[in-house]
C-alpha cells in the first residue's frame, strides 16, 4: 500500500516553511517535503518524510510515485525574479521544466490512483508588464487578463507555467480517446509576500522584508528602490490562508486559472516609516538600484483580487496597520528576542 501524503516542493523556501508550520497545527496532513536543500531541523520535525533532491531529477520522482499516494500538491519550487536574471538558462529549467515535471507527475498520480489530483501553483505579479510609470498609474488595481507581458525571465517562467497548468487541466492530450481530466490546477497570483519568520532571497519585492529585519536586527539597510515605490503586498499568513482556502475551494466554483490576492499596497517610505516606528534607532536609507528598480516599475500599483472573493471567498486578514502592529513587528521582536 502507498501512504497518502501531501506533497511540497521547494519546502524549504519562504513559503514552504509557513506553510509546513501551518499544516502541522492546523491539519492533520501528512506532508511530504522535497527541496535541494536539507529542510531545517525544526520545519523536518514537522513533516512525514523529507527528500533532498531536485525536482529536475526525474529517477527521484518516479520514486516518490512508487511510493507515495498523493492527491494534493503544492508546488512552491522556483528561482525567484533578481536570482533568475542572472541565470536565465537554470531559471527556465527548475520555473519552467521543473513545473512540468510536477505536472506529469500529478498526471501519473491521478492515473494510478483514479482521482484527480490538486495542483496548487503560486504565481506572481511579475506576470505583469507595464510600459511606464504613468500608464502603471492609471492602471491601479490590475486585473488577471491585464498587462500580460513580463519583463523578466521569472515573469515569462511563471505566466508560461500558468498555461500548462491550464492546458494539463482543460485540454491534455485533448487528440487522444477522451478521459476524464486528470489534474485539477489552481494558481495564486501573489504580491510581494512578507514573513516575520523568514527573509526572502533572489526576489526582487525583498526590499520590504529585508527592510523590517535589518531595522530590528540593529544592521543599517539601504533600500534598492525609490522611497515612492509603491506595489501590492501581503502578510505570509494570508498567503498561506489563500493557498489552502484555494486547495480546498468546491471546484465547480473556480472560473479562473490563476487569481490575483493582495493584502495591502505600500509604499517603500510607508515600509521605512513603520519599520523606523517600531524599532526607532534604525537606519534605513535609500541606494536606488536602477537595473531592480525599473523590474519593480514593470509591476503594477496593485492587483484586483475581486475573482478571489467572488469565486472562493477570499479576503486578507491583514491590512497594512494589522500586518504591522498584529503580525510583523511582535513576531519580528520574538525571532529576534527583543
Ligand atoms: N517576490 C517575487 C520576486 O520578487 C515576486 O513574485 O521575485
Amino acid at each position: 500500500m502507498r501512504k497518502p501524503v501531501v506533497l511540497i516542493t521547494g519546502a524549504n523556501g519562504e513559503i514552504g516553511h509557513a506553510l509546513i508550520a501551518n499544516l502541522a497545527r492546523q491539519r492533520n496532513l501528512p506532508v511530504v517535503a522535497l527541496d535541494v536543500n536539507a529542510l531545517d531541523p525544526k520545519a523536518a520535525s514537522l513533516v512525514q518524510r523529507e527528500v533532498t533532491g531536485s525536482i529536475l531529477d526525474n529517477s527521484l520522482l518516479e520514486r516518490l510515485l512508487a511510493e507515495f499516494e498523493v492527491d494534493l500538491i503544492f508546488h512552491l519550487a522556483a528561482l525567484l525574479s533578481s536570482r533568475a536574471e542572472f541565470t536565465p538558462m537554470a531559471a527556465h529549467h527548475v520555473n519552467v521544466e521543473g513545473t512540468l515535471n510536477l505536472l506529469e507527475f500529478a498526471a501519473h498520480q491521478a492515473e494510478s490512483h483514479g482521482r484527480r489530483v490538486v495542483f496548487i501553483y503560486p504565481s506572481s505579479i511579475a506576470a505583469y508588464g507595464l510600459p511606464d510609470l504613468d500608464t502603471r498609474r492609471k492602471a491601479g488595481q490590475v486585473k488577471e487578463a491585464d498587462w500580460n507581458t513580463p519583463i523578466t525571465m521569472y515573469g515569462c517562467n511563471k505566466l508560461y507555467c500558468e498555461h500548462l497548468g491550464r492546458y494539463y487541466a482543460k485540454h491534455y492530450k485533448q487528440l487522444s480517446e477522451a478521459k476524464a481530466p486528470l489534474i485539477d490546477f489552481r494558481c495564486v497570483r501573489f504580491p510581494g509576500l512578507i514573513s516575520a519568520v523568514t527573509v526572502p532571497s533572489g526576489g526582487t519585492s525583498d526590499y520590504a522584508s529585508e527592510m523590517i529585519h535589518a531595522a530590528a536586527r540593529g544592521e543599517p539597510y539601504a533600500c534598492f528602490v525609490r522611497p515612492d515605490t509603491r506595489i501590492p503586498f501581503m502578510a505570509m499568513p494570508d498567503a498561506i490562508e489563500s493557498l489552502l482556502t484555494l486547495s480546498a475551494a468546491q471546484s465547480d466554483r473556480l472560473t479562473c486559472t490563476a487569481y490575483n490576492v493582495r493584502g495591502f499596497n505600500a509604499s517603500a517610505d510607508e515600509i521605512r516609516a513603520a519599520a523606523l516606528k517600531a524599532f526607532p534607532d534604525a537606519t534605513i536609507t535609500y541606494r536606488v538600484d536602477a537595473k531592480r528598480q525599473s523590474i519593480v516599475d514593470s509591476w503594477p500599483e496593485d492587483a484586483d483580487d475581486a475573482a478571489a472573493r467572488r469565486d472562493w471567498g477570499f479576503s486578507p486578514g491583514y491590512d497594512f496597520d494589522r500586518a504591522f502592529h498584529e503580525y510583523l513587528i511582535p513576531t519580528i521582536r520574538q525571532r529576534y528576542g527583543l
